[in-house]
């Protein structure tokens, strides 16, 4: 992988060293600096992972600068088109998109595995009516690992495939619960002649007193939001199941790590906190003052669903969101936030301060208008987000895990506190 290689001098001492710059499939290469420390007794310093490949993945491929996203090679707006989002959890898990056979049995797989345990049921009961889900998500996913004790042996290949499944199969079923705490209303049984989809919007929106048909409209733009999110490399929440599992920790344990991490509003919570935004800014005569405080350096208010850190091009994702926002708005009515939306993006796009930061619409900016115009409400966007991603997150987990040379996740630092010093005796503090 390695044909170059880059050669690095410490000035103080004049000792040398040559460093290996491998070459990946596509994108930038990387400069290997594991023997780093040992030849020149030096660490590399990059907070926030700027410049840093923390993990070699054949998962999935992003270009920030074109603006491309590719899971396991396909385009993602070949797979949105053509694709189901189990079909691409099989191909996020295997490599491979499966055929018929194995796409009926892969559905099958996952649909026997949508129930919960009843005990926890209860304990979601436990939680206060007002939690916020993605807390729920978070205690729940991680109490998986009390429930699931033959699915925990993290050197099994069986047992990790068995704990991937349970945990797709499940998401939907814990958040629809969760949403159904938080309005007081019985939690509904899955039912496993819907789709994936058509499943967890039943369990949304059924009840046990009445029948309850999905939308194929709505079914198919879930769908394709659950595609969309469903992997996305080294993202801080991935990063974070990545370094939790390092750990060897059980992958329910992992995964509420990542769910935590997702829940942040630089991260999944953006779409609820687009919304939010949204709302605050009223009308299209705001927008002036709300971009101006965006640019403000002494207002810590952002423009929520604008820029990313590997993309400085449009978010191929959004792109594909903002289609089918105008089609979903078509069959259930307009959302004056969309009309918004287009101007927020439109005005940022032609401002400098957007233009020479490559500032652009990412994935949150459009799909909240989406979950709304569903009946979806605020509180279970980043949810959403959390449903689609799990597969990405377990197929990270699973590549990391079968891989026999596995470390565990350990970073250094620069210390900067106090040198060595004695402790002071109590009257002398
Ligand atoms: N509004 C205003 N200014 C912004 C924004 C924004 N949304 N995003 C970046 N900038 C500015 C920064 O202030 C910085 O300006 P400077 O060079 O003058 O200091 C410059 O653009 C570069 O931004 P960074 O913060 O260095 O970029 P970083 O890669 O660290 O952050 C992030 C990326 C967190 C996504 C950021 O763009 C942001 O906060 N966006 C809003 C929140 C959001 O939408 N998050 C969802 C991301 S997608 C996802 O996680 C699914």
């Amino acid at each position: 992988m390695a044909n170059k290689t880059v050669t690095l001098t410490d000035n103080s001492t004049g000792k040398t060293t040559e460093l290996p710059l491998l070459n990946g499939t596509c994108g930038t290469p990387v400069l290997d600096v594991r023997s780093l420390n040992k030849e020149l007794g030096c660490f590399t310093f990059d907070p926030g992972f700027k410049a840093t490949a923390s993990c070699q993945s054949e998962i999935t491929y992003l270009d920030g600068a074109k603006g491309e996203l590719l899971y396991r090679g396909y385009p993602i707006e070949q797979l949105a088109e053509q694709c189901s989002f189990l079909e691409v959890c099989y191909l996020l898990l295997h490599g491979e998109l499966p055929n018929e056979q194995a796409r009926d049995e892969f559905v099958a797989n996952i649909s026997s595995h949508t129930m919960i345990n009843e005990g926890l049921r209860v304990f979601l009961d436990g939680f206060r009516y007002d939690a916020h889900p993605m807390a729920i998500m978070t205690g729940v996913v991680g109490s998986l690992s009390a429930f699931y004790h033959d699915s925990l042996n993290i050197y099994d290949p069986e047992q990790r495939m068995m704990t991937a499944h349970r945990l797709i199969a499940k998401m939907p079923t814990i958040a629809a619960a969760a949403y159904k705490h938080s309005i007081g209303e019985p939690a509904m049984y899955p039912r496993n002649d819907l789709s994936y989809t058509g499943n967890f919007l039943y369990m949304m929106w059924g009840r046990p007193t009445e029948a309850y048909e999905p939308d194929p409209v709505a079914e198919k733009a879930l769908d394709v939001l659950f595609l969309l999110h469903a992997d996305h490399e080294q993202n801080a929440s991935t990063s974070t199941v990545r370094l939790a599992g390092s750990s060897q920790t059980n992958p329910f344990g992992a995964i509420a790590a990542g769910t935590a991490s997702l829940w942040g509003p630089a991260h999944g919570g953006a779409n609820e906190a687009v919304l939010r935004m949204l709302d605050e800014i009223g009308s299209v005569s705001n927008i002036d003052k709300f971009l101006a405080r965006a640019k403000d350096k002494n207002d810590p208010f952002r423009l929520m669903g604008f820029g990313h850190r590997v993309y400085k091009n449009f978010d191929p994702r959004a792109k594909i969101i903002k289609k089918m926002a105008h089609k979903v708005l078509e069959n259930y009515g307009d959302d004056p936030r969309m009309e918004l939306a287009l101007h927020l993006e439109e005005i940022a796009r032609k401002d400098d301060y957007f233009v020479k930061r490559n500032l652009y619409p990412n994935v949150d900016f459009y799909s909240g208008i989406i979950y709304q115009a569903l009946g979806i409400p605020y509180n279970m966007f980043t949810v959403m987000f959390t449903i689609g991603r799990t597969v990405g997150w377990i197929a990270h987990w699973m590549e990391m895990v079968s891989d026999p040379k596995m470390v565990i996740g350990r970073p250094r630092q620069l210390y900067t506190g106090h040198g060595p010093r004695d402790v002071p005796s109590l009257k002398k503090r």
